[in-house]
């Protein structure tokens, strides 16, 4: 029998705002019949909310969610309390939310390649409860989720019934999200990128195409560690070391002809009983990524508790300029991944907005 979802949560979360929206990125393909018919792909949903009582702050700012999510994880929340972006709003930010192309309203195309599933499963192992499951030792320390994070429970029914499949070919996603982003940069200019997880190698791609429209980055536990995966096991995943796709390096990083590396890797020392990988000394510089201010923001329970570190290590080394937030040494506690719909969500986006003001 399908399990229905859980009875409805009142929506309680009211921000004043105007909305538009439009798509960029994407180009007219054959639709496949004889007679030259189109259709159109790769497009990127997008959505600009302005705060009715001004504009307060010179950059608006760009949300690009992770795997398995679209815009919507950053709107309000599964239990109906402000998300981040109304937040913003009522500070007087200008926010733009999106959908990954070929996913939610951007609409999937079978050119694009399979798709995979965030599994229910996934969501309760992961992220929602994770302190259930014991994956990793910090998930004993997550207590932030609203509810118990398993099916049945509303908020967590609310929460995945937002989940949809994505691409499975991480770098047919990110070329296609790098010419999506700059697209939208090169329309709306300069812009301050919050990514999370997956959405956090489209952050570091649109940075590299657009280094002067990109004027910070807010990394909240983005896709790591370097050269790795931690849902799939595939030695070619990240090969240019926080990406799949080409990087600006410099020198340049070696074109991968016959299955040779772009980036030399050297191992170091196990975490919690796993191999990290750093580049070999001396480093590549991550050339047009050196003048962005990068903060990468960690939750305490998170699977990214024990491997941030790493992401932040082959930053520095590649010369990006990275301050390391961890939410346990600010005296904020028991955050999971998806820490932007948890209970003390508007405590952690106050925190990362003064960071925002420093740099404007
Ligand atoms: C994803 O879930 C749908 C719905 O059950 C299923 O038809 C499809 O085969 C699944 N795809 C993958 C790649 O698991
Ligand atoms: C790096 O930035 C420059 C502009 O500063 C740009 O011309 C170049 O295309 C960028 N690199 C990539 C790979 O986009």
């Amino acid at each position: 029998m399908p399990t229905p979802l859980a009875a409805p949560v009142p929506v309680i979360a009211e921000s004043l705002y105007s909305r538009s929206y439009f798509y960029v990125g994407g180009e007219y393909v054959n639709a496949g019949s004889d007679d030259g018919q189109r259709v159109f792909t790769g497009q990127m949903y997008v959505e600009q909310l302005t705060p009715i009582d001004g504009v307060k702050h010179p950059w608006p700012i760009i949300f690009i969610q992770g795997g398995g999510q679209t815009g919507t994880n950053f709107l309000n929340t599964p239990d109906g309390r402000k998300g981040w972006a109304s937040w913003l709003l009522d500070q007087g930010y200008t926010v733009y939310l999106l959908d990954q192309v070929s996913r939610g309203r951007s609409s999937y195309h079978p050119s694009n390649g399979p798709i995979i599933n965030y599994t229910a499963e996934l969501a309760e192992k992961r992220w929602t409860a994770c302190r259930d499951f014991q994956l990793w030792p910090e998930a004993a320390l997550h207590t932030q989720w609203p509810g118990s994070g398993r099916v049945g429970d509303p908020v967590f029914d609310a929460y995945y019934a937002s989940t949809v499949p994505s691409l499975k070919d991480y770098g047919v996603e990110q070329k296609l999200m790098q010419a999506a982003g700059a697209h939208l940069l090169d329309r709306i200019g300069p812009a301050i990128l919050v990514t999370h997880s997956q959405g956090g190698t489209h952050g570091w791609l649109w940075a590299d195409a657009r280094p002067e429209l990109v004027k910070a980055i807010v990394a909240i536990e983005p896709s790591g560690p370097p050269f790795q995966s931690t849902i799939v096991k595939d030695p070619t995943v990240k090969i240019y070391g926080i990406t799949d796709i080409p990087m600006s390096y410099d020198p340049p990083a070696d074109a991968t002809i016959g299955g040779k590396a772009p980036l030399q890797t050297q191992e170091h020392p196990a975490l919690n009983g796993r191999n990290f990988f750093l580049q070999q000394e001396p480093a590549r510089r991550l050339k047009n990524l050196s003048r962005i201010p990068v903060l990468l923001e960690t939750g305490e329970a998170s699977s990214h508790a024990s491997y941030d570190e790493f992401t932040v290590r082959f930053l520095r080394q590649a010369g990006v300029n990275v301050k390391h937030l961890k939410l346990a040494e600010e005296g904020i506690h028991g955050n999971g991944h998806l820490q932007f719909l948890e209970k003390n969500n508007l405590e952690i986006i106050e925190m990362l907005e003064k960071w925002i003001k420093g740099i404007e």
